[in-house]
């Protein structure tokens, strides 16, 4: 399907002086209902609910100048990164008619995390959401123009790594078509900020980091075998059923239902890992303990503090600002020992992306 920017795009001659900088940072986000599982140009099958995250961002700066042909030098921790210049490099080149402009400029893209950098963490929906915002932002000077369309960066940003489409909007997004949500898309995710308890506007999410080796089983690889993992017209329905739900949730305030929820979707994630063909493990014997932990330090005092996982080891301890005191002492007095190197990060429900021009 074409998108609806193409017929917005400047195509004019940049004058011979236009250059300059800009600079962008963005969040990670963790979902609550998964996007496993992708069709046609990357669009999910199923719709999915995400946190936007506050500590773990990336930010990213491009300089630009005009040249008489695109050119790109990527930096990441003010190293030279082929790896990652050839992603970048790909992504821009598949996006050259929408965005003509950049065959007339020379850019260099310094890049970083503001977490470190071995937690394991899946970067990709921050450095991806804070690469296309800056690329708007080019886009926007070469235009004369205010501001950038938020909508416009979540479609771009889709394109180069799905779930960071949810990482441009402020507290909480959801991606994916669904009939509960009138302005819902496959194409961009939505803010659900206005239509949501207070109380998810204080939640915690503890990242409790249980291995910072790579991945042994890329999220790109775990959606292609979702194709024929038997289960999946099943999962895409209770993805469905579970969106539907937690919308409501979310509405009325109620805990105990999202702490149910949100644990299923991460024990189920893990389960299509598991029965995939061929089938893969990646939880590590750490993830275990916390999640066992967390369910009985719940148990005990009742405080309403669950678990999820994304794609990969480390977990994801979820809770209401008011019991931060009381979580926080669990996890370093009980869980800090799992974690890789005692290392967990303390984040939170964040406002999104932020540019400082
Ligand atoms: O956006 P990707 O291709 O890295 O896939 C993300 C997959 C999960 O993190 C497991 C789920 C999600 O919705 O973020």
């Amino acid at each position: 399907m074409e998108n609806k920017w193409i017929n917005d795009a400047f195509d004019g001659e940049l004058p011979e002086s236009f250059h300059g900088g800009v600079k962008w940072q963005s969040p990670s986000n963790i979902a609550l209902v998964k996007y496993w599982g992708k069709k046609g140009v990357q669009l999910p099958q199923n719709p999915s609910i995400s946190f936007t995250l506050s500590q773990c961002r990336t930010e990213t700066s491009v300089f630009y100048e005009k040249s008489d042909r695109f050119g790109l030098s990527f930096y990441f921790d003010g190293k030279p990164n082929p790896a990652f210049q050839k992603k970048v490099e790909s992504f821009l080149l598949s996006q050259i008619d929408s965005f003509p402009f950049l065959k007339q400029l020379d850019l260099r893209i310094n890049s970083r995390n503001t977490f470190p950098h071995s937690s394991g963490i899946a970067s990709s929906a921050s450095s991806m959401s804070a690469l296309v915002l800056c690329l708007l932002d080019m886009e926007r000077m070469a235009k004369g123009t205010d501001s950038i369309d938020k909508q416009k960066a979540s479609y771009f940003s889709r394109l180069a790594s799905g779930s960071a489409c949810r990482s441009v909007l402020p507290t909480m997004a959801l991606w994916g078509q669904t009939d509960a949500v009138a302005e819902s898309s496959d194409e961009y995710a939505v803010s659900l900020e206005d239509d949501i308890a207070p109380v998810f506007k204080t939640y915690h999410d503890s990242i409790l980091v249980v291995s910072d080796a790579q991945k042994e089983v890329s999220s790109r690889a775990g959606h292609a075998l979702m194709e024929s993992n038997p289960y999946a017209a099943t999962r895409y329905e209770q993805a469905r059923a579970h969106v539907t739900d937690l919308l409501t949730v979310l509405k009325t305030g109620d805990l105990e239902g999202f702490m149910q929820i949100t644990e299923a979707e991460a024990m189920q994630l893990h389960a299509l890992m598991m029965c995939s063909n061929p089938s893969f493990i990646l939880m590590k014997p750490n993830t275990l303990r916390i999640i066992r932990a967390v369910c009985e330090f719940r148990e005990e005092t009742d405080i309403p503090v669950c678990f999820t996982l994304d794609a990969g080891p480390n977990v994801h301890v979820l809770y209401p600002d008011r019991h931060a005191v009381l979580v926080e002492r669990f996890i370093m007095d009980e869980l800090e020992r799992f974690c890789s190197g005692s290392l967990w990060i303390a984040d939170r429900v964040g406002d999104g992306p932020s540019s400082n021009h």
